[in-house]
């Protein structure tokens, strides 16, 4: 969900439930997507990208990336100006994304979107270990966001249409239980595999595709890390991917009502699982690349 400023006081509530430290509703891949992500990115860090990382998590994360990725999600409320970072809208049904028309905030604001964000927060890291330029930002909260925006764009309906709110208007039914487009891809696709095929262990379905990574998908990864030359990361590639998937899976036999059971989950499904597998291989690349040039 993305469009909690709507309603003030479940905001008022929602923030309430973080400071009980609850788990609040996600926004972007759920909590298991971004957890995920994470997860695949850390053992593929180089030498230099996995000291850089442990430097700048703070203590609390103990080393583990992976425990901080939905802090993008948890600061929401206190870093208002952020909560367009988490997406881009484009027109409906054009199912192309451009940046000059769509990479901006409500307000017009050039840049202000997940497209934008992730170039901004690589070129922040960039000045790693420069202490002039680098002390201007909080390279900390850099390397956080980063971390949750190359999950969110890999979520087709992260680049959705503008109307539908990236599906989060399209209401209809998960299996028997009334839900909104969006939350089944942020979550409900994930939280079905784990119950259906790994005991309902996240861990244990983080492994299987990490092990796709390293064996059947092996011959791809190359081509996932690849970037333009010079470039730390490609977003605007991973965005026009998003918006693809969205049109060909997301919103198809999704309209408004439908009822959603195993035909969409079954050949929806390995979509999650590889755009959750190429949203940890890229996070690695990036990282890789910004620190190893540091
Ligand atoms: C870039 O990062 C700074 C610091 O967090 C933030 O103020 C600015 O809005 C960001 N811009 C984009 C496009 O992400
Ligand atoms: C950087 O950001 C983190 C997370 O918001 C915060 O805990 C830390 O105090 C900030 N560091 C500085 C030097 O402001
Ligand atoms: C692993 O890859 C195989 C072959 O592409 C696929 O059938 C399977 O669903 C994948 N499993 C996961 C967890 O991604
Ligand atoms: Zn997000």
């Amino acid at each position: 969900m993305r469009n909690y400023s709507r309603n003030l006081s479940s905001a008022l509530l929602a923030s309430v439930m973080i400071y009980l430290s609850m788990v609040p509703t996600s926004e972007s891949w759920g909590k298991e997507g971004h957890y995920a992500t994470c997860k695949i990115a850390q053992p593929l860090l180089s030498e230099e990208a996995s000291a850089a990382v442990k430097k700048l998590l703070p203590d609390y994360a103990e080393g583990d990336l992976a425990s901080l990725c939905s802090w993008a999600d948890q600061v929401r409320f206190r870093y208002r100006w952020a909560s367009p970072l988490h997406f881009i809208d484009t027109p409906d049904n054009k199912c192309t994304y451009i940046y000059s028309r769509d990479c901006h905030n409500p307000e017009g604001e050039e840049g202000m979107c997940v497209d934008g964000a992730i170039k901004n927060y690589t070129s922040q890291l960039g000045n790693y270990g420069c202490r002039a330029t680098g002390a201007n930002y909080n390279l900390t909260e850099a390397l956080l966001f980063l971390s949750h925006f190359m999950g969110d764009i890999h979520q087709p309906l992260h680049v959705g249409f503008s109307t539908d709110e990236g599906g989060n208007t399209i209401k209809l039914h998960w299996y028997g239980r009334q839900n909104n487009l969006h939350h089944i891809w942020d979550t409900l696709i994930i939280e079905t595999a784990m119950k259906d095929n790994y005991n309902n262990d996240l861990e244990e379905m983080i492994a299987a595709i990490q092990k796709n990574v390293t064996d059947s998908w092996s011959d791809e990864v190359p081509t996932w890390e690849k970037c333009s030359t010079n470039a730390l990361a490609c977003p605007k590639l991973y965005a026009d991917e998003s918006i693809n998937l969205a049109c060909n899976w997301a919103y198809k036999d999704a309209d408004q009502n439908s009822v959603l059971e195993d035909d969409y989950f079954f050949s929806r499904l390995p979509i999650v699982e590889t755009q959750l597998a190429k949203g940890g291989v890229r996070l690695a690349a990036t990282l890789n690349r910004i620190f190893n040039s540091t």
